[in-house]
């Protein structure tokens, strides 16, 4: 029988996080430092990054001004993380960014951007900082797609496309880099509350019907999603691989509630 200890078993463990000084990035960050990790927060916003740092227990994290869609700007902070805090152990590709628009006429700019941050860039990430994962025979990516991966929303441009690559992509490391003790896997989040969708969400009315349409009654805070993050980072998820975890308070299951039927009699 083997003994179970508190905690992940994350203390002292290298996390990257990227996109890191933003909604659910920071969420990850401050989650892995709690858990005693050494946190490098990658945002192409450098103030973000900082400020994510301030917030991280321990202090033994650092913060990088990073465009992951830029090998040499990853291939530079991979080796201030590796010079700093040591070898990486855990990388979660989390930037991400939505350009909306209608497929009949988006302009290719706004695909091609959101292909590059969202999907390409995590490809970028886990090649540069899975090197010497594949080399020491150990390490775990963790990709943050969507439930925008199997469901579409409509005219968000390249978004919900760039997330089901991410799904695709994370399963087809999960069997390229498994042999090599890499372990890659996915977290799903559904409705969640961060400034990329801030605005949408304090338009009047718009939360409380949005909570409503969610079988726990609530929308996710980055925290909800950190959770996820924290077992497929940590020793505990040691044989998932290929994985992915639903964090959307049972939103997509929620289809079948929406068909119009006549007053229910039962109990409800
Ligand atoms: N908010 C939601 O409801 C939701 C739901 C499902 C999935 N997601 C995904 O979660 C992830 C985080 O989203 P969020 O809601 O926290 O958004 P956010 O806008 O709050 O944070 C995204 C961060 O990524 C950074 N970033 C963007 N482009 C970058 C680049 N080229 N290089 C480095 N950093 C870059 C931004 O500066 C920002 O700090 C994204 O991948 C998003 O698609 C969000």
């Amino acid at each position: 029988m083997s003994s179970r200890t508190d905690g992940y078993g994350l203390d002292g463990r290298v996390c990257v996080v990227t996109g890191g000084g933003s909604g659910i990035g920071q969420g990850i960050a401050v989650a892995l430092a709690a858990e005693g990790a050494r946190v490098a927060v990658l945002d192409r916003n450098e103030a973000g990054a900082n400020e994510t740092l301030a917030m991280l227990d321990g202090g033994s994290g650092i913060a990088l001004a990073c465009d992951v869609t830029d090998r040499s700007s990853i291939e530079a902070a991979a080796n201030a993380i590796t010079a700093r805090l040591g070898e990486v152990d855990v990388l979660v590709n989390n930037a991400g960014v939505i350009r909306a628009g209608a497929l009949a006429d988006l302009p290719i700019e706004d695909w091609n951007l959101v292909i590059a941050v969202n999907l390409t860039a995590c490809l970028v990430c886990s090649q540069v900082f899975g090197a010497p994962m594949r080399e020491r025979g150990e390490g775990a990516l963790v990709h943050i797609s969507s439930i925008s991966a199997d469901y579409v929303t409509p005219f968000t441009g390249a978004y919900d496309v760039s997330k089901a690559g991410v799904s695709m992509l994370s399963r087809q490391l999960a069997v390229e880099w498994g042999p090599k003790g890499v372990r890659s896997n996915a977290v799903l989040p559904g409705l969640i509350y961060t400034p990329m969708v801030k605005a949408m969400y304090d338009t009047p009315g718009v939360s409380e019907r949005r909570a409503a349409a969610v079988p726990l009654r609530r929308v996710g805070q980055p925290a909800d999603v950190a959770e996820a993050v924290l077992f497929l980072a940590s020793p505990r998820s040691s044989y998932v691989n290929g994985a992915e975890i639903l964090v959307d308070g049972g939103f997509t299951n929620n289809v079948m509630s929406l068909i119009p039927r006549p007053a229910p009699s039962g109990p409800r």
